[in-house]
């Protein structure tokens, strides 16, 4: 079905084929995972370039569920690029698009000079990412069990967070926990900011000890069934102050506002917009410099991007607004961020729904007090 789906898109390209080297991409057509391989899609056939090292995976995958009797394994031969070239060459020069965003441009030269006459390469820019946006009813359910896991983990790991731990130590923690609960690997390198650390959105865990008095922000996520799910939460150390309270509240408010925002029709800008609006409500607009959200799949950031609608320049038109369509995933996560003093950010997944927004993960989102 994806197979099929890109094959389309190949075709209103103009093109015969794409070789796919991305490997999020080539994990979605094919679910293989390694961490080489090259796919060429044709019209009828998928060849799938893997080295030794796979197989044995991806012989075991070709007879499961995932196989696809059209898909024929190739084993490199010397290296990946002389056994592509060599298979391309038995294609009868087709027109191939290629991953622009990808292929580096000394490899695309590289197989351009290699093919000479056999084929020409197009450089292609998101042809399978945009298949991506959508999720089916494996990913759904991939993400919707992901997230309801990462919840789990977050009720312990909230109470991870006391005075005297280093925010790595902290992380350790959390990542441990993560690896525990049965999640494949850690979807990104988990945030652990305190104080006045928070004040940066992608603060690295370092050696500042966690004291009473501080907010703390915890941002994590696990990759299950190959899919990236993402959490955030702020917890205060001690009883909130005023300012620390009153921030939390306005960040949270705006999350419900973004979250309110979310239906099928609505535009990435609108949502975006409602946070922003919210925090500005409370003289926080500038406290806010990320977008609301990202979407979530085989890779940690993805199609769509949820922030403000982005302008036409005197250089190129205004991109598409994305519509947000059922069957997206992604994330909404404002947050405030104020220089020497401090910062909050909550973060939940949602799934788009026929008729709103399902929240995925479910934590409470209070100020927790530890
Ligand atoms: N930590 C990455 C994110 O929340 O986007
Ligand atoms: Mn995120
Ligand atoms: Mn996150």
């Amino acid at each position: 079905m994806r197979q099929q789906k890109l094959r389309a898109a190949i075709r209103a390209a103009d093109l015969d084929g794409l070789i796919v080297t991305h490997l999020p991409n080539l994990f979605y057509l094919t679910n293989f995972l390694g961490t080489a391989g090259v796919a060429v899609v044709m019209p009828e056939r998928v060849f799938l370039i893997v080295d030794f090292r796979y197989n044995a995976a991806v012989r075991s995958l070709a007879a499961s569920d995932y196989g696809s009797p059209d898909t024929e394994i190739i084993l490199v031969d010397r290296s990946y690029d002389e056994t592509l070239v060599a298979h391309v060459r038995t294609l009868q020069a087709p027109r191939l698009g290629v991953e622009g965003s990808n292929l580096s441009i000394s490899r695309f030269d590289h197989l351009r000079k290699s093919l000479g006459a056999a084929a020409t390469l197009t450089p292609t820019e998101g042809l399978v990412e945009k298949l991506r946006i959508v999720k089916d009813p494996h990913e759904i359910e991939m993400l919707r069990r992901g997230a309801l896991l990462l919840s789990a983990v977050a009720l312990d790991v909230l109470h991870d967070a006391k005075p005297g731990l280093s925010e790595q130590e902290l992380a350790a923690k959390v990542d441990w926990r993560i690896k525990s609960a049965g999640f494949e690997r850690c979807s990104f390198e988990t945030i652990v900011a305190s104080g006045t650390n928070a004040a940066h959105p992608h603060a690295h865990a370092g050696e500042r000890l966690l004291r009473a008095g501080d907010l703390v922000v915890l941002d994590f996520g696990g990759v299950y069934g190959g899919y990236c799910v993402d959490l955030t939460r702020t917890v205060a150390l001690g009883q909130p102050d005023a300012e620390q309270q009153r921030v939390y509240d306005a960040v949270l408010e705006a999350q419900d506002a973004a979250i309110a925002a979310v239906k099928p029709g609505a535009r990435a800008g609108d949502i975006d917009r409602a946070a922003r609006e919210a925090l500005g409500g409370h003289k926080l607009a500038e406290a806010f410099g990320h977008s609301t959200g990202h979407g979530l799949g085989v890779e940690i950031h993805e199609s769509p991007r949820i922030g403000p609608r982005r302008e036409a320049t005197a250089d190129a038109p205004a991109p598409p607004d994305d519509a947000i369509e059922p069957g997206m995933v992604f994330t909404i996560e404002p947050g405030a961020y104020v220089p020497d003093w401090g910062g909050v950010r909550i973060e939940d997944d949602v799934l788009v729904t026929p008729d709103g927004v399902e929240v995925l993960t479910n934590v409470p989102r209070a100020l927790l007090i530890n």
